[in-house]
C-alpha cells in the first residue's frame, strides 16, 4: 500500500482511506473492514452525520468482532454540520459532538479531527479553544478542514495552535475542477474558472493532505463513472490500461489519483470486499505522464 505524509511529524499513513459513510449499507461490516486491513488500508474516515451517527457504531460494533489493535488503526471522523439546518463551529458544540462521536466510536481518541464545511459564523478563537480543550485531554491528535477554501485555512490558522494538516475535498477522474483551471489559467473559457481559490497549490504549498472524497461518482452523488454507458470513451480507455497493469477499471481509477504529486489520499466508499481489494493492488501502479493525460482528456477534458 503506497503511504501518505501525514503531518508534520513525518507519520505516514495508508494512501487510499476507507470511507465509513456507506457502512450501514454493508451486508458484511465486518468482512469490509478485515478486507480493508489485511490490504494495507488502516486509515477509516467517518463523521457524525453518516447514518445519522449509526454508521460511527456500526462500525465500532464491527471491529470490536477483530483482533486489530486500536493503535494500528488511524480513525478519523468529522462534525460541523447540522443537516438542513446550519452549519456549527460554536465552540460548545465542537466538543460535545467530539464526546459523542468518541462514545459511538467505542474510542478514547481520534486520530484526527476534521471541520466538515465552513460555517461563515465561525468565531476562530472558539473554534481555537474547542481545539485546545480537546488536544489537552487527549481526545483528538491532529486537526483538519474539509471543504474548505486557501483562504478560509489561512483565518483559522492564525487562531488555533495545532497545525491543520488535512483537507478533504472531492476529487475524482470526473471531479477534476481543483485542477482544471490551473491547466486552463490565462483563458476565458468555463474551464479556466476557479471555484476552489487555487486550493491544489494551497495544499502543496502548505503541506496539507488533500483527501479525496467521492473519487468515483460523477456530479454530486449522481453514481459511479465505472461501467456506465455515459462515459464510454473513458471506460474504453481505463479499461486498454487496466488490461496493461493487470488491474481492474475500479483499481486504475485510485491509481490516477495517487499518481498526482500532491500525495493525495483516496477515500473510498465501496462496501464490495472484491473493490476493496482491487483499488489497494492497484495503489501500486505509477501510470506514466502520457497514461495520466490521456485519462484526464478520456473524460471529456481539453488542453489549451
Ligand atoms: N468531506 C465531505 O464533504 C465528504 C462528502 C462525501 C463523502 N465523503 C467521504 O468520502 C467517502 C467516499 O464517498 P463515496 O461513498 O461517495 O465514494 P465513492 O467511492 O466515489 O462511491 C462509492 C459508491 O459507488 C458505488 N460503486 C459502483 N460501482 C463502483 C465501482 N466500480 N467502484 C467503486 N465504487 C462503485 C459503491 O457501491 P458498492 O458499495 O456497492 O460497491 C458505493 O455505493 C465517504 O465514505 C466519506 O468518508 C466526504
Amino acid at each position: 500500500m503506497k503511504q501518505i505524509k501525514f503531518g508534520p511529524d513525518q507519520k505516514t499513513v495508508s494512501g487510499i482511506v476507507l470511507g465509513c459513510m456507506r457502512i450501514d449499507n454493508a451486508k458484511d461490516p465486518v468482512e469490509v473492514i478485515t478486507t480493508a486491513v489485511e490490504n494495507g488500508i488502516t486509515f477509516f474516515d467517518h463523521a457524525d452525520i453518516y447514518g445519522a451517527g449509526k454508521c460511527e457504531e456500526i462500525f465500532a460494533a464491527a471491529l470490536k468482532k477483530t483482533d486489530y489493535k486500536r493503535e494500528g488503526l488511524h480513525i478519523q471522523s468529522k462534525c460541523g454540520i447540522v443537516p438542513g439546518k446550519m452549519y456549527d463551529f460554536s465552540k460548545a458544540h465542537i466538543i460535545e459532538s467530539v464526546e459523542k462521536i468518541l462514545k459511538r466510536l467505542d474510542t478514547d481518541y481520534l486520530d484526527s479531527f476534521l471541520l466538515h464545511r465552513p460555517d461563515t459564523l465561525m468565531e476562530p478563537e472558539e473554534v481555537a479553544e474547542a481545539f485546545d480543550t480537546l488536544y489537552t485531554a487527549g481526545k483528538v491528535r491532529q486537526f483538519g478542514v474539509s471543504n474548505f477554501s486557501g483562504p478560509q485555512i489561512d483565518l483559522l490558522q492564525k487562531y488555533v495552535n495545532q497545525p491543520l494538516i488535512a483537507n478533504q475535498l472531492q476529487f475524482g477522474i470526473m471531479h477534476t475542477g481543483m485542477i482544471d483551471n490551473g491547466i486552463h489559467v490565462n483563458m476565458t473559457d468555463p474551464r479556466s474558472i476557479d471555484h476552489d481559490n487555487g486550493i491544489l497549490e494551497y495544499s502543496r504549498l502548505h503541506d496539507m493532505t488533500i483527501q479525496a472524497w467521492s473519487p468515483y461518482q460523477y456530479g454530486w452523488f449522481e453514481g459511479s463513472f465505472i461501467d456506465n454507458d455515459k462515459f464510454p470513451a473513458l471506460n474504453q480507455k481505463l479499461a486498454e490500461l487496466a488490461e496493461k497493469y493487470g488491474m481492474t477499471k475500479t483499481g486504475l481509477s485510485s491509481a490516477w489519483i495517487l499518481r498526482h504529486p500532491a500525495n493525495m489520499q483516496v477515500i473510498i466508499g465501496t462496501m464490495t470486499p472484491s473493490r476493496i481489494t482491487e483499488i489497494a493492488q492497484a495503489a501500486e501502479v505509477s501510470l506514466t505522464r502520457e497514461e495520466w493525460y490521456s485519462v484526464y482528456l478520456a473524460a471529456g477534458n481539453d488542453l489549451p
